[in-house]
């Protein structure tokens, strides 16, 4: 039976006799063929469908690894800045552990399902009126001299846990792709992504990928080169102006010849849409920056006809049902009786 990334990955991860065997069964994610953009974009064309981990978002795969390493080191709380994401998957690996957690989110610019979580799994939500990087900037601050483990992703175990992604692809491909397109947010996942693929490579003799990451047009500081102080944009997720982990982005985009570029939010809401109505998948805005990418580098050239390309799904849809919503054109058909119902079947089954 699959247990989760700790034992899976036992002898790729810093794991010792002490580390506590905390799972959820996270990692396994599915790498699903997408077939109707691959014929679309003369590509071939996978996503890596990371909403499915138990929390609906990559976050599970640090998380186990950053908290059993707290929890080892006798850590009794975590804390951590969020946009929502990471706030979920700290509360539920927290509860597992029998630790607590406090999760520090920008206020309001959380999306729903996210904070939902957070309050199920049970952690200390705090609120604060500044965006993502001030409430980083406040954690970072309080680990310093408070009795709490900080688990962003300035925590080594973190890239350390979201690198077996990278295995799992490989594995799942039986080679590694010639492009890994991604979001960037505070640029951990794709440093952690570009080590997992280097560590393959030498272990396993797969191939590099070229690293594609993508920011949101209103929070570019990369491809900007500064820092963004009121970065905006409707993928929340990625909602940031300063990423913590910046100069190991640019390294993997240098090191893997890829590119870090933006997408501007129409390009993330058509390709949101997109690849829930073509391909029955549901991601949440964020991770669709990493599609909107593909789209926008097939055009420009920067993906080439027949290369084979895996996308990152960062997060479930379902975290934010208010994009989903607000974004779409909802068209409900209000039925009154049964005749009605039947009318409106036959006609729509008529015209097929
Ligand atoms: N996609 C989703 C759905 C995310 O939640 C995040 C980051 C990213 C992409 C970007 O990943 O930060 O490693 O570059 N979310 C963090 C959070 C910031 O607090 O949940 P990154």
């Amino acid at each position: 039976m699959y247990e989760g990334l700790l034992k899976q990955y036992k002898e790729y991860l810093p794991i010792t006799d002490k580390t506590p065997q905390i799972a959820l069964a996270e990692g396994n994610t599915p790498l699903i063929p997408l077939k109707n953009l691959s014929k679309e974009l003369g590509i071939t064309l996978y996503g890596k469908y990371e909403g499915l981990n138990p929390t609906g978002s990559f976050k599970d795969r640090g998380m186990v690894m950053a908290v059993a390493k707290a929890v080892e080191d006798g850590a009794k709380a975590i804390i951590c800045a969020s946009t929502g994401n990471t706030s979920a998957a700290a509360a539920a690996y927290a509860t597992r552990a029998g630790i607590k957690a406090y999760v520090v989110i920008p206020d309001g610019k959380i999306a729903m399902g996210k904070l939902a979580q957070a309050i199920a799994y049970g952690a200390d939500i705090i609120s604060i009126p500044g965006n993502f990087d001030e409430a980083l900037k406040a954690v970072r601050d309080i680990a310093e001299t408070e009795a709490v483990a900080l688990v962003n992703s300035v925590n080594p175990y973190r890239l350390e846990g979201q690198k077996t992604a990278a295995f799992e692809i490989c594995e799942q491909l039986e080679k590694a792709p010639d492009v890994l397109a991604i979001p960037v947010g505070n640029a951990g996942n794709i440093s952690a992504y570009w080590k997992g693929f280097k560590e393959w490579h030498e272990k396993k003799g797969t191939e590099l990928p070229r690293m594609h990451g993508f920011e949101a047009e209103g929070a570019a500081a990369i491809v900007t080169g500064k820092v963004i102080e009121q970065p905006e944009t409707v993928a929340t997720a990625i909602r940031i102006g300063n990423p913590a982990s910046w100069q190991l982005a640019e390294a993997a985009r240098d090191e893997s010849q890829g590119y870090i570029d933006s997408v501007t939010d129409e390009e993330i809401l058509n390709a949101y849409r997109k690849v829930a109505a073509q391909e029955g998948v549901f991601v949440e805005p964020g991770s669709a920056a990493s599609l909107a990418g593909v789209i926008q580098h097939v055009k420009n050239g920067r993906i080439k006809a027949g290369e084979t390309v895996v996308t990152v799904f960062t997060g479930n849809g379902l975290k934010d049902p208010d994009t989903a919503i607000n974004e779409t054109d909802i068209k409900i058909n209000k039925m009154s009786d049964l005749e009605d119902m039947r009318r409106h079947l036959r006609e729509g089954v008529a015209a097929l």
